[in-house]
């Protein structure tokens, strides 16, 4: 029988559902079913029995997960506790040695102790975007100015910088539908 995985998941700015289509083109290549449901706009499913893996992720803005998928964990915890369940976000601290624990702590550690019954089988820490032509002005200046404190001085501001790894994403979703569908 073919095996069903749904992702659920947030994104303020579209990083996050390039993400999702890269992970959901990958399961499909393995012969993997995937239903994608970007909790913004669509409405998920109201019961998880026909899925062998739920995954519900978020981009990360202001240290914190969009509220939807948030919201999604919370109303959904009783059959999400039944269910294999892999959580993901995608952020910039991903990409910074200095701020990478602190993110794992932060955006996925405390996540999953908030939510007791929610037992992750995996969870990801994806690096994530800055596409500056996205954002107005006021959050134009604001992630410029602290995206400057990182470039070495004299180098000039690019119009987007990416820290998404595509062979992490790949590798991770991989590894997750491969423990829970072969
Ligand atoms: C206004 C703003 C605030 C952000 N705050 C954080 C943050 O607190 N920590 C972090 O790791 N990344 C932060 N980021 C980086 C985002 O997580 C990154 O751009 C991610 O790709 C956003 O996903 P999305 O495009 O799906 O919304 C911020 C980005 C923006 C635009």
């Amino acid at each position: 029988m073919t095996s069903k995985v749904l992702i659920c998941y947030g994104s303020r700015y579209g990083t996050t559902t390039e993400v999702v289509q890269e992970m959901a083109k990958t399961a499909e290549d393995l012969g993997v079913k995937v239903n994608t449901v970007f909790l913004k706009k669509e409405k998920p499913p109201s019961s998880f029995d026909e899925y062998d893996l739920v995954i519900i992720g978020s981009g990360i803005q202001a240290g914190r997960w969009t509220k939807e998928p948030l919201n999604f964990i919370k109303n959904n915890i009783d059959s999400l506790s039944r269910t294999k369940v892999a959580l993901f976000v995608v952020c910039a601290y991903a990409d910074d040695p200095e701020k990478r624990d602190e993110a794992q702590t932060l955006f996925l550690d405390n996540i999953i102790e908030q939510y007791p019954g929610l037992l992750p089988i995996s969870n990801a820490l994806i690096g994530g975007a800055f596409d500056f032509d996205k954002y107005n002005f006021a959050v134009r200046a604001l992630v410029k100015n602290m995206v400057s404190r990182k470039l070495p001085p004299g180098e000039e501001m690019p119009e987007k910088i990416d820290f998404r790894d595509w062979d992490q994403i790949r590798h991770w979703i991989t590894e997750l539908v491969s423990s829970v569908a072969f």
